[in-house]
């Protein structure tokens, strides 16, 4: 027998982009350099050597996407703004029709009955700002960014998403080196994470003075991390990896501080020269610790830490996984969920990031038949109306993403889009699990047998 089970009233279904990548355009309208325009041109840092300068085109076919989206009745969506777009230098001088953009966006999604998501920062940092988040200043001037696009769109955007995944903007960026500005020393990403904090705590405040009822967090990457049931590693090392991707990020921003024990293991690694070090200071805890309305998680698998280095990417490991060579683990989304609600209580948790890669394409037809995408939504969807049934104050789902775009230090060779772009004649179709999720959002719950 087939029943349905049903989402809250008011839950909060759609999907997710980013400026850098679907937009392309990064020379037109005055618009100023970021660090990604200057790393994906930079030899051996991306796949294949792609950049997003064409990207999806969005920044010219943006009505086509709005009408797609509209056709299949998604209620939200949540995109980022480009700083340099809007603001060349990172501070300073306003460029007109970086603004005038984002403010026809907004309208075309109004008009199309969609409502506007934003987040403030999705990786795109002005290369102007010298030294990037190594530098306390480029807080001030966030904050600064921040205030002109709140008074600019402030009227009609009442979602915002502040800093999305603090540790990717950090860690992934200053200490592995993988994302821009592509730096190798834990200490900068340490840094870098401390002002990231900030930003965002600085950007709440802007934007409850320039936008009336504002609803305002910030987007965590999150994962359980699992030990390998094969070749373990030490529980410690389970502790200081959770410690590094969630706790350090979490704990500050409920008002509980830096985890003493993650300081403690910075200090003995030597990246740190104190547990309490120079560049806290006063009163900084109190701007991070800002009360926000919600937290949006970006879930996509589990991390398994392996002892034995063979095993420790999921490809390596005998486990069903989708082409990013990610794990398919829905059970870890329950798992996160029902651990940051308990551990921090916050009003509203939103999964603000979800989805699989899968390079289906159009067939003779033009159909795209991706039911391992249908499969994968499906089965995390489900853990999610698990999550509400617990009492969990799960309010959002938002599919990652929605068109196929630039996968940053992977290029164009991964395809997590509801719709399939054609990166050569920018001709966009609608995945089969595009209709499936829009039947979803349609009847707002999942049809089981
Ligand atoms: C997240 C990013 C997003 C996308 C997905 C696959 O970490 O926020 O931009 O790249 O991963």
């Amino acid at each position: 027998m087939t029943t349905i089970l049903k989402f809250p009233d008011n839950f909060i279904w759609g999907a997710a982009t980013a400026s850098y990548q679907i937009e392309g355009a990064v020379h037109e309208d005055g618009k100023g350099e970021s660090i990604w325009d200057v790393f994906s041109h930079t030899p051996g840092k991306v796949l294949n050597g792609d950049t997003g300068d064409i990207a999806c085109d969005h920044y010219h076919r943006w009505q086509e996407d709005i009408k797609i989206m509209q056709s299949l009745g998604y209620p939200n969506y949540r995109f980022s703004l480009c700083w340099p777009r809007i603001l060349p230098e990172g501070r300073g001088r306003i460029n007109p029709p970086g603004l005038d953009f984002y403010s026809r966006l907004v309208d075309g999604l109004l008009e199309a009955g969609i409502t506007p998501m934003a987040t403030l920062y999705h990786w795109d940092l002005p290369t102007a700002l010298n030294g990037g988040w190594l530098n306390r200043s480029t807080v001030d001037a966030f904050a600064e960014y921040t205030g002109v696009i709140a008074r600019h769109l402030g009227d009609r955007v009442k979602y915002w998403f502040t800093i999305n995944e603090p540790w990717c903007a950090s860690h992934l960026s200053y200490t592995f080196g993988e994302h821009a500005p592509g730096f190798q020393d834990r200490s900068k990403g340490i840094l870098a994470s401390h002002h990231l904090l900030l930003a965002h705590g600085t950007a709440v405040k802007e934007l409850r003075i320039a936008v009336p009822d504002v609803k305002v967090g910030i987007v965590l990457n999150s994962s359980p991390i699992h030990n390998d049931p094969v070749s373990p590693v030490s529980e410690d090392q389970i502790r200081f990896m959770d410690g590094e991707l969630t706790r350090w990020f979490a704990d500050p921003l409920h008002g509980l501080g830096y985890p003493k024990d993650i300081l403690e293991d910075y200090v003995r690694m030597g990246v740190l020269d104190s547990e309490e070090p120079d560049f806290i200071k006063q009163g900084d805890m109190d701007i991070i610790s800002r009360e926000t309305d919600l937290l949006g998680l970006n879930y996509y698998t589990r991390q398994v830490l392996s002892s034995d280095p063979a095993r420790n990417y999921d490809q390596k490991r005998d486990v069903p996984q989708t082409e990013m060579g990610w794990e398919l683990y829905p059970e870890g989304l329950y798992e996160l969920l029902e651990r940051i609600n308990r551990d921090y209580q916050p009003k509203q948790l939103m999964v603000t990031e979800n989805g699989a890669s899968y390079s289906d394409g159009p067939d003779e037809y033009g159909r795209v038949h991706d039911q391992n995408r249908i499969d994968y939504l499906e089965s995390h969807i489900r853990t999610v109306w698990e999550a509400t049934q617990a009492g969990i104050p799960v309010t959002a789902y938002l599919q990652w993403s929605l068109l196929d775009n630039f996968e940053w230090a992977r290029g164009y060779s991964q395809r997590f889009g509801a719709i399939y772009v054609d990166y050569k004649t920018q001709k966009r179709t609608i995945k089969d699990s595009a209709y499936w999720f829009s039947d979803v959002i349609k009847r707002n719950g999942l049809l089981v047998d």
